[in-house]
């Protein structure tokens, strides 16, 4: 079996969302892959309020609503680490208001293109959008106060590095609120090795405890994972999770909760032992979280 390396990972993951954004930017839908594409997942992790005035190709790729469990203030600085077409992005600046920033982190040129273009058919002025990997984020040292990221931190080939990132940008007292795909146990070696599963937000995920400890380890505390219960007989789940920077003040007030926990819906492609995640369009096909 070969062994993956870091760039064989990201190099796919990019491949694969910088087809699907160019598709959404050329108008050939929201989704991925042809007609079995997964669609865009908005309108599952949205309310049709916070979704109202955004373009349609302000798509998501994610797994759930970090927006909604970020308790935004007016004035905050955020970052969203893989900010695809920019959705998230777009929400928090309206909850952070012109006081506030909002930093889009992608590592993808046709994702931030059609994060851009989207950008300017808002007409928003707090949002900029930055090209960087998050393992080496292009951020100032303590410079932000909340981390945003929808289904991406399982895309990373090196969480360790990811968690130490966030933990350096953010200030003192700085919270973390992220949608990711969790499993509830460890995958085959030739499904951790399949780089289709990788970008449809499988092959890279962590288990529950092993995502705490990379939080915790980085410095994080108040560390929450909630996982979503889809009665699906799927090894892998969508999570909330919360944490925080401690500056050492006394404890800070609860996290929010999420209206309503949504499930995850991946299709599965024939032939896998986990029946793990979503449609592909050949043997090197691309793969829609
Ligand atoms: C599953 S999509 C999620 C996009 C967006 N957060 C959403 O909810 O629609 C993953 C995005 O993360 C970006 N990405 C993946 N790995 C990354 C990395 N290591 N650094 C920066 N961006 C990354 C991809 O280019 C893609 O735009």
């Amino acid at each position: 079996m070969v062994n993956r390396t870091a760039d064989d990972i990201r190099e796919a993951v990019s491949a694969a969302y910088g087809a699907r954004a160019r598709e959404v930017a050329a108008g050939e839908g929201s989704g991925c892959c042809g007609p079995q594409a997964a669609p865009d997942q908005k309108s599952k992790f949205y309310s049709s309020v916070e979704a109202a005035d955004l373009p349609e190709t302000a798509v998501s790729y994610g797994c759930g609503n970090p927006t909604a469990i970020a308790g935004l203030a007016a004035g905050e600085t955020v970052l969203d680490l893989g900010s695809g077409a920019g959705l998230d992005c777009f929400l928090s600046a309206r909850q952070v208001g012109p006081e506030g920033h909002v930093i889009g982190l992608d590592m993808t040129d046709d994702m931030l293109a059609l994060a851009e273009q989207n950008k300017a058919k808002l007409g928003v002025t707090n949002v900029e959008f930055r090209k960087g990997v998050m393992e080496a984020m292009p951020v100032a040292d303590q410079s932000v106060d909340v981390i945003i990221s929808n289904c991406v931190i399982n895309l990373s080939p090196d969480k360790p590095a990811v968690f130490r990132e966030a933990f350096r940008v953010l200030r003192p007292g700085g919270r973390l609120h992220v949608s990711d795909v969790v499993l509830l146990h460890p995958l085959s070696e030739a499904e951790q090795q399949d780089l289709n599963l990788w970008a449809g937000c499988i092959s890279g995920a962590l288990q529950r405890d092993s995502y705490a400890a990379g939080l915790a380890a980085a410095g994080f505390t108040d560390i929450e994972i909630e996982l979503a219960q889809d009665g699906k007989q799927t090894p892998w789940r969508s999570a909330l999770i919360n944490a925080r920077r401690p500056d050492g003040a006394a404890p800070a007030r609860p996290w929010l909760r999420a209206a309503a926990t949504e499930r995850i819906e991946l299709l599965a492609p024939a032939g896998l032992a986990t029946a793990a995640c979503c449609s592909t369009d050949g043997e090197d096909g691309n793969r829609c979280c």
